[in-house]
């Protein structure tokens, strides 16, 4: 039985990347993008689920479909995650407010369900950031987007502490990737998606410890 992996923001970037990786490796993929339409995925083992993670009702509609679908999921990948606020140095409430419902509420709501559906050895990946980090924070930039990666970290370490050795939890940093997150990524980035996503399955393949927060550039655990 192929195993099934639900990816969050799997219509571009690096959800998009390590969407099409999982199904070459012969997982079954559940990917999801707001509009519920994802191209390129003319696959019997592509699933598209409408998820938009700002608003609390879509949510609930998505666990409707997939509780109605799928028995199981061995695999969720909280890739989905937006940066209004990278590279400007004051916050702003309206991106703010965005950012935190996006990366932190949306992503924390639409995981809690699910989490009965991850079995025995499952695991959860939050796609976090290095600019996350408390230990490595030496710059005033993007201000919601590093804490709202911060607390996604920290959402990591309690469900590293609530599930124990059943489901294996981490925190990922993609690496710097040429994606539209910000425009200027799709220069400055070093690795492109399908690099990054390659890294990524590595590191859910290769067997890890529960609670890591990896840097999956350059195969390092960060500090927190
Ligand atoms: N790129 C980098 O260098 C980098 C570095 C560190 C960490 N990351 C993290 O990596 C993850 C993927 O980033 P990316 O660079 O691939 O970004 P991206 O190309 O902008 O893709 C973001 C994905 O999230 C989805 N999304 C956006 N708003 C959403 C919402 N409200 N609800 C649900 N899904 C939503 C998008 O789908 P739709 O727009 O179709 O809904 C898209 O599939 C993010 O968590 C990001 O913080 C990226």
């Amino acid at each position: 039985m192929k195993k099934i992996v639900l990816i969050t923001g799997a219509s571009k970037g690096i959800g998009k990347a390590l969407a099409e990786k999982m199904l070459n490796e012969k997982f079954y993929v559940i990917g999801t993008s707001r509009n519920g339409k994802i191209k390129g995925f003319e696959n019997q083992d592509f699933y598209s689920l409408k998820l938009d993670l700002s608003n609390l009702s879509n949510i609930e509609n998505a666990h409707k479909e997939i509780f109605n679908k799928f028995h199981r999921i061995d695999i969720l990948i909280n890739n989905a995650g937006i940066g209004p606020d990278l590279d400007t140095y004051i916050p702003q409430k309206e991106s703010f407010n965005l950012t935190f419902d996006v990366n932190v509420t949306g992503t924390v709501f639409f995981t809690e369900p699910l989490i009965e559906l991850i079995g025995e050895n499952g695991i959860i990946l939050n796609v976090s950031s290095k600019m996350g980090s408390l230990d490595v924070c030496e710059l005033a930039d993007s201000v919601a987007y590093r804490m709202s990666k911060s607390a996604l970290n920290m959402y990591t370490k309690i469900l590293k502490n609530r599930l124990r050795d059943k489901i294996k939890v981490a925190s990922i940093h993609p690496g710097w990737v040429k994606t539209t997150i910000i425009e200027s990524n799709l220069k400055n980035g070093r690795l492109t998606p399908e690099q990054s996503a390659g890294n990524i399955f590595e590191f859910l393949t290769n067997g890890f410890e529960s609670g890591t927060f990896w840097n999956s550039e350059n195969g390092t655990e960060l500090l927190w």
